[in-house]
């Protein structure tokens, strides 16, 4: 048994529309989800990012906030917290993770680098390629394979990363970064052995680990559970362990902050932010606020607290593994095991009769929406395909899925019930959906603003 470990004090009404209206929708935004009115979606599972509810205590430290321009207190409180849970010594909020993406990058890679990763997620790739560096995925091969079972499907491969390191220049690798949960892989964990053998491996090379700790708490919780060793630790010991083994930290505090804005960079050394300082206060925001409210600090620091909270983060666990084996007792083919913010659904399985190239995930998106109001995202050749340099021909990506992302603290157990019964009408109508074409698209994450023509 489990439930949901809060009680709702506020409520927001979601609203109903037609199959009519919402067919009349899709039309208008060219099949393209993220140009859908929020207003005219029922259950949107888009993103967990930045879209947690807030608890009361969170409000309250709103009223709290300092927004004096320099040295705030909220700025003092969230970096204490956040220097507590992570060990780190030197904090820089960022208004979100892609900035501290930008600013990082942008002193730390230039032109020719490789950035060894498990797996970048889309806007860290962008922002590597960016500075005309190269974004290597590393991650096991078994993450490939969408029903394998793997305690720890997100690892870096330790063995591909030795054989990188030995064959390139090191000074052509920066920094390695390590994405916790591995979000482009279906949110999998990655091992504390796997943290602490990268850090060794990283260490006889010189080479700084990074970890992009958008779900930290969430990969910890799932250390608790199924590393050996770990199973009597509290959370924010994990943790802490965790980051002992990083130089420094990328956050997107939107997510496992609780947080609807915010971010953070946070280091071991102080070379790090004298490195950044400058870029960061150009283009970001003096380095006691970086784009942030006093504000925001304020209820950030509080998110820090209730995140590492274990009743939260068995619940979220649970929830989501209910969730993934109620959609496969309706015929949907997951990856499995299920992951710590999502469950993502094998499109490419479901849909077999629609080739790569006609983005049968895109055709999964459109059709929960037209069915139930339900707003996924599409995580295959739509975001992932790329046209080849040399033959110009578009190439797509490995795998095609559909990321079901769940907010954190927002839907109850009966919203997630209501999306497995759309979907179970869906897998009964599956050979009925068709394909998509592409007929606009912009150079970099062309998903956000694609347009989209039913085949
Ligand atoms: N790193 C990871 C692992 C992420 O999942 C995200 C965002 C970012 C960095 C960038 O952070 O959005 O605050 O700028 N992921 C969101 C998602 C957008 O839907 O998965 P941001």
């Amino acid at each position: 048994m489990f439930f949901e470990p809060f009680r709702i004090k506020v409520v927001e009404p979601i609203k109903k529309t037609t199959f009519a209206q919402r067919e009349f929708y899709l039309r208008e935004v060219h099949y393209n989800l993220f140009n859908i009115r929020a207003e005219n979606v029922l259950i949107d599972f888009l993103t967990d990012s930045g879209t947690s509810a807030m608890s009361a205590k969170q409000w309250g430290a709103l009223m709290e906030g300092d927004e004096s321009y320099a040295g705030s207190q909220s700025y003092e409180k969230f970096v204490a917290v956040v220097s507590q849970m992570t060990g780190m010594n030197y904090v820089v909020p960022t208004h979100q993770g892609r900035a501290s993406e930008r600013i990082l990058f942008h002193e730390a890679v230039k032109e020719g680098d490789i950035i060894p990763s498990n797996t970048h997620f889309d806007t860290t790739r962008a922002n590597i390629e960016f500075r005309g560096a190269s974004a290597l995925d590393l991650v096991i091969d078994v993450a490939k394979k969408t029903s394998f079972l793997h305690p720890f499907k997100g690892n870096i491969d330790i063995e591909k990363l030795k054989i990188l390191l030995k064959k390139t220049d090191s000074k052509k690798i920066p920094l390695c970064l390590l994405t916790i949960t591995n979000n482009s892989c279906a949110g999998q964990p990655v091992s504390l052995q796997n943290i602490a053998d990268t850090k060794k491996l990283l260490s006889q090379y010189d080479i700084p680990l990074f970890i992009d700790a958008a779900r930290f708490a969430e990969n910890a919780y799932f250390i608790k559970m199924r590393e050996e060793g770990f199973q009597n630790q509290s959370i924010p010991d994990i943790v802490r362990k965790l980051f002992s083994y990083a130089d420094g930290i990328l956050m997107s505090a939107k997510k496992d902050g609780f947080g609807n804005i915010g971010g953070f960079l946070a280091f071991k050394e102080k070379k790090w932010v004298d490195l950044i300082r400058n870029f960061l206060i150009m283009t970001e925001g003096f380095p006691t606020y970086g784009g942030l409210a006093g504000r925001d600090l304020e209820a950030l620091a509080q998110g820090f607290k209730e995140v590492v909270d274990e009743d939260y983060l068995e619940y979220r666990g649970r929830s989501l593994e209910k969730f993934g084996s109620s959609l496969k007792s309706v015929g949907i083919p997951i990856v499995e095991p299920v992951g710590g913010h999502a469950v993502y659904i094998d499109a490419k399985e479901l849909l077999p009769h629609i080739p790569a190239l006609q983005y049968p995930g895109q055709s999964l998106v459109v059709e929960l929406y037209r069915m139930g109001g339900i707003r996924t995202v599409e995580i295959g050749s739509c975001m992932f395909g790329k046209v080849d340099q040399f033959t110009k021909k578009e190439v797509s990506s490995d795998k095609e899925l559909v990321r079901l992302a769940v907010p954190r603290r927002v839907y109850t157990q009966s919203h997630l019930e209501y999306v497995v019964d759309v979907l179970a009408q869906i897998y009964k109508k599956r050979n009925a959906l068709k394909g998509f074409k592409i007929i606009q698209q912009d150079r970099y994450l062309r998903h956000f603003t694609a347009q989209f023509e039913p085949l």
